[in-house]
């Protein structure tokens, strides 16, 4: 009987990865706003020092040739517990194994130094991966050809939008032959053929036995993709499995929870999204709109220091996370007037093609000519009422107003 076990053991792929009860604990300042942080920056008078786990106590185990989905709400510790698998974050108590080359792919603009061009980032980053110079350039090709972001190459990767950054950063992890990838949400930004692009990979890494573990919202590619799905809520793994049980595990949470829970972000201080409400194309506050009107997503920003260049960014995901419309002031080719203190800026999006259900808004900011930027996940939520579903991303006009 022993036999027959240990050889249906031999045949199972190797372990790559092994996390053993990890926690991870961060200091957080408690302040009364965001605004009063920038206002008081420097003077610590106010600040109270709080703990805080954004992991507790997960284990768990890929084997290789695994594609593994983490799913979970904004602040669950996704992000944080693939920076951990990446070796990129310690964890505070527990231990990580893992096995091979790794390629990670985090949020936006992590891993890329916004003062080179996307060409030397290449080279960074391939060093950061592992490459010698004579592989990376023996690769650079590929890379370019794949990442399709042309002349851009030659420029300063911090005028990229976040597209080009993406492609630039996907074209590069998939070019370091890694054992094992690590994907956090990019998969949602670009457009849709790049999407495919990158989906394509995917599978053609999936079918030569690499393991990947992709941090999503999209839960359709969820699905689509997963061998198994971990669900993450604050901090903790609540289930293992199945991506359909995972993902109505999720569902359920969601609703639990409440949607619209604001998150913040910030690599520096120096500006914010101060609030973002919703109107109507009259500009009265509303928190239910008919489909197929305009909806006024009215941002308020506000900055410590004048700013002459800087982009505002936005995305509308549903309740269940999928990105429905997302633009840019960049990609709109809008030059907003110097932020000074505060501003308020009108997007106007038509809502033709959104099914009715519950939407929840996400703005950001970035200067230009320096590293500043804030994001704000969950400013706002709505309801889209009536009318036949649609499905899919949809193709909003947008404006700014
Ligand atoms: N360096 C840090 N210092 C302090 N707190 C942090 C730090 N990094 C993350 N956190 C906090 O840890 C929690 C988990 O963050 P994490 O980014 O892992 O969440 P997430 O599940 O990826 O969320 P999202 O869906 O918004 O990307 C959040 O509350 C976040 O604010
Ligand atoms: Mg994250």
């Amino acid at each position: 009987m022993s036999t027959v076990i240990n050889r249906a053991e031999a045949v199972r792929p190797p372990q790559v990865i092994t996390v053993n009860s990890v926690s991870k604990r961060f200091t957080v300042r408690k302040d009364t706003s965001l605004k009063e942080r920038m206002v008081t920056l420097g003077r610590a008078g106010r600040q109270h020092r709080q703990d805080f786990w954004a992991l507790n106590d997960v284990s768990f185990d890929i084997r290789a040739g695994t594609t593994i989905g983490l799913i979970g709400h904004n602040g669950s510790g996704k992000s944080t517990l693939l920076k951990v698998l990446g070796g990129i974050v310690q964890p505070t108590s527990g231990t990580v194994e893992q096995r091979g080359r790794i390629a990670a792919l985090l949020e936006l603009g992590a891993g890329f130094h916004p003062d080179l061009s996307g060409r030397e980032n290449v080279f960074l980053n391939g060093s950061v991966l592992g490459l010698s110079h004579d592989e990376i350039a023996a690769q650079f090709d590929a890379i370019q050809e794949f990442a399709g972001i042309g002349d851009f190459i030659d420029t300063q990767v911090k005028f990229y939008s976040s597209g080009m950054y993406v492609r630039l950063a996907f074209a590069i992890a998939v070019h370091t032959d890694p054992d094992i990838l690590l994907v956090d949400e990019v998969l949602a930004v670009g457009d849709e053929q790049f999407q495919q692009k990158c989906l394509d990979r995917i599978k053609e890494f999936q079918s030569e036995g690499r393991t990947i573990i992709i941090v999503s919202h999209a839960l359709d590619q969820i699905a689509s993709l997963c061998d198994r799905v971990v669900v993450m809520n604050h901090g903790s793994m609540v289930y293992d499995g199945l991506p359909a049980t995972a993902i109505e595990r999720f569902r359920e949470l969601l609703v639990e929870n409440g949607v619209g829970q604001a998150h913040t972000e910030e690599s520096s201080r120096g500006v914010a999204i101060e609030s973002v409400d919703v109107h109507d194309a009259s500009g009265v506050p509303v928190s239910e709109i008919e489909a197929g009107t305009e909806i006024r997503l009215r941002i308020r920003v506000c900055a410590v220091r004048p700013l002459e260049k800087w982009a505002l960014g936005f995305s509308i995901d549903t309740a269940g996370g999928q990105m429905a419309v997302a633009s840019n002031t960049d990609l709109l080719a809008v030059e907003l007037p110097e932020l000074v203190d505060e501003q308020t800026v009108d997007v106007v999006v038509s809502t033709d093609a959104f099914s009715p259900g519950e939407y929840v808004v996400n703005a950001n900011v970035a200067g230009l000519s320096d590293s500043t930027s804030h994001s704000l996940t969950g400013a706002a939520s709505f309801t889209i009422a009536g009318a036949a579903p649609t499905v899919g991303p949809v193709a909003a006009d947008i404006r700014i107003a």
